[in-house]
């Protein structure tokens, strides 16, 4: 495990600005590797003007296979980091998420904090009693947000919880349309295909890099959602209720970092690149 810091709570750079100085700070994104980049397209694509700040920690991706006693202080330095130098954070991860986010808003109240969860809501709306098919971490779906979600919506759809660490390893090598993964998919699914599915969740940044091959495997016709779009509207919101949107009249930069700097090609390959 690399890259342990000190994971005490700092004075997040917002709260010694000035208010009037704060809209111009970067918003960082975080995620445990290249996942999150689809979340920061699209954070580009609804808010154009912001200045943006990636922190991908590919030292150590997979998250999901890792304790929770390893993560948590792991996520919360690299977040405590991060808040050093942006007005707002996005936890770009569903597994960070359900480990961290609770405690980051506690220490920092005063700061947008937006994290994501795998996107059930509209899942469960496709038909009535559907079959809905949640793939992520083993960490995410053994955490009690997801027990809590999955209580919320039992009543109204059966939900297939489906634990799938291959995908996050091939999008962090660059295979997420190889053959490889295809046949990964095809026996992690094969057997859940077969009793009829009508909606899949991603419920892991890293799999809309996947969606294709995940398609393919599921059959074209079954919509499948993630947090991705849901998760940029919530930052946008957050952002404006606070008064911290961005005024500048120019596009904002974005700004690439990793725990394995070796990886920016690719970071770069799926952020302006054809990705997906
Ligand atoms: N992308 C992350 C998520 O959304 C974590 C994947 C991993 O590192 O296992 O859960």
């Amino acid at each position: 495990m690399e890259n342990i810091e000190k994971n005490a709570p700092v004075m997040p750079l917002m709260e010694q600005k000035a208010a009037g100085e704060r809209e111009g700070l970067p918003i960082a994104v975080m995620d445990s590797g290249v996942g999150g980049l689809c979340v920061l397209r699209e954070i580009r694509r609804q808010l154009p003007r912001e200045e943006l700040l990636y922190f991908g920690d590919s030292a150590n991706a997979p998250y999901g296979e890792r304790s929770k006693e390893e993560l948590c202080p792991l996520i919360l330095s690299h977040a405590e980091r991060l808040l050093t130098e942006a007005k707002a954070l996005v936890l770009a991860c569903n597994t960070a998420t359900a480990l961290v986010a609770e405690e980051l808003r506690a220490r920092h109240p005063d700061v947008p904090i937006i994290g994501m969860e795998p996107a059930l809501k509209p899942a469960v709306s496709v038909k009535e009693d559907p079959r809905v098919l949640v793939l992520a971490t083993e960490v995410t779906l053994r955490e009690g947000k997801f027990a809590a979600l999955l209580k919320k919506y039992a009543k109204v759809a059966h939900v297939v919880p489906i634990c799938a660490p291959g995908i996050v390893r091939m999008v962090e090598e660059g295979a997420q349309s190889s053959p490889r993964m295809r046949s990964y998919l095809q026996e992690l699914l094969a057997p859940h295909l077969s009793k009829g599915v009508d909606a899949v969740v991603l419920g892991c940044s890293h799999f809309p890099f996947a969606k294709g091959a995940i398609s393919h495997t599921v059959g074209g016709d079954i919509p499948i959602f993630d947090g991705v779009e849901g998760t940029a509207r919530q930052l946008n919101r957050r952002l404006g209720a606070a008064g911290l949107l961005n005024p500048s009249p120019t596009r904002g930069a974005v700004r690439l970092t990793s725990s394995l700097p070796r990886m920016l090609p690719h970071y770069a390959r799926l952020l302006f690149g054809d990705g997906y």
